[in-house]
């Protein structure tokens, strides 16, 4: 029996890549050119799968360019990537990678928060540019993180698990936004409480977003709430880019409205807004949160369980649009 045809967009784990090879014809860019959504297109002609990231956008023209495709397996939690409306009216599956990134991305979540909070950066920068000539009471002295107060918007799985590192790690008392609230017992062991969101944006010493990108979330933090926030604050986005609206938050950064920034999700990225790139008190990581090897292989692993699991018959593991599936 022939085996279904699936396209691989980008480069994956090569023990991934003989993976699927086992149950399809694979198409794969293992030397990761960089594909527009001409060639996207082109290279899944007569292909009933893709494994994509959240860089190839799956929209109308793309499914119209490509009638045989039944499966778009993303190897990221997030997939504003998606345009779901066009893939219902395609018949199209899509499905992302949850739960097997959930800790490393709350890592990395903190990391961000302490390096800004602390001016890790910065001062690594000073040090070697060869500014560091004696020490000094107040040189580099930043915000208090243990014991202040942590405000986290987006309270799914790996907002939690900031949530549980701020309170039982570092002694944070934890406020929360998020659009429905947790059952009692979720937050008790959080340890959180839930506020409004300008309320969480006016107490917190620190606040970290980690909501999906859709349009409601689209400049959630913008010039408004930037002016709610105490000057002393952080803001924290490993969320998605467009969840911060990222002119104003380099204004606020350059007049001290703000005190630090940490962002590894920019509007419109790779590129990144040119007054982040000069302003001191941001750090700067090109979406990373969920960067280590065995997050990154159980990412592509449950992003092949999927195709695998739909295009074999048992199903899709994860599937984000399971009304296609009803049909
Ligand atoms: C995710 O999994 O959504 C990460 O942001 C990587 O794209």
């Amino acid at each position: 029996m022939e085996k279904p045809a699936i396209t691989l967009a980008r480069a994956v784990f090569p023990e991934v890549v003989e993976r699927l090879a086992l149950h399809f014809e694979v198409l794969a860019n293992q030397s990761d050119a960089s594909w527009g959504p001409h060639e996207l297109a082109h290279n899944l002609q007569g292909r009933v799968g893709l494994f994509c990231t959240g860089s190839e956008r799956i929209d109308a023209d793309l499914l119209a360019a490509c009638p045989q495709l039944r499966i778009c397996a993303n190897m990221a939690v997030g997939y504003n990537n998606f345009d779901l409306a066009a893939m219902a009216a395609a018949g199209v599956v899509g499905t992302n990678a949850p739960d097997v990134l959930t800790e490393t991305t709350a890592d990395f979540g903190f990391a961000l928060l302490m390096a800004a909070a602390r001016r890790v950066a910065e001062s690594e920068h000073f040090l070697r540019a060869g500014k560091w000539t004696r020490w000094s009471f107040d040189m580099f002295a930043g915000a208090e993180v243990h014991g202040s107060t942590l405000g986290i918007i987006g309270m799914g799985r790996i907002g939690q698990g900031i949530a549980m590192r701020g309170a039982h790690g570092f002694g944070m008392q934890v406020v929360y936004y998020n659009r429905s609230r947790l059952d009692a017992v979720t937050e008790a062991a959080c340890k959180a409480r839930y506020v409004d969101k300008d309320e969480l944006l006016a107490m917190s010493d620190h606040v970290v977003l980690v909501v999906p990108y859709s349009q409601s979330s689209h400049h959630l933090i913008g010039e408004r709430e930037l002016h709610l926030m105490k000057s002393s604050a952080t803001l924290v986005n490993i969320a998605r880019g467009g969840v911060v609206d990222d002119a104003a938050l380099a204004r606020a950064l350059a007049t001290r409205r703000i005190a630090a920034a940490g962002l590894d999700v920019f509007e419109g990225e790779p590129a990144v807004h040119p007054q982040l790139l000069t302003v001191p008190n941001v750090v700067l990581t090109p979406h990373i949160a969920s960067a280590t090897m065995p997050t990154r292989l159980a990412m592509a692993n449950l992003a092949a369980d999927n195709l695998i699991g739909f295009l074999l018959g048992s199903g899709p593991v994860t599937p984000v649009n399971a009304d296609v599936l009803a049909r």
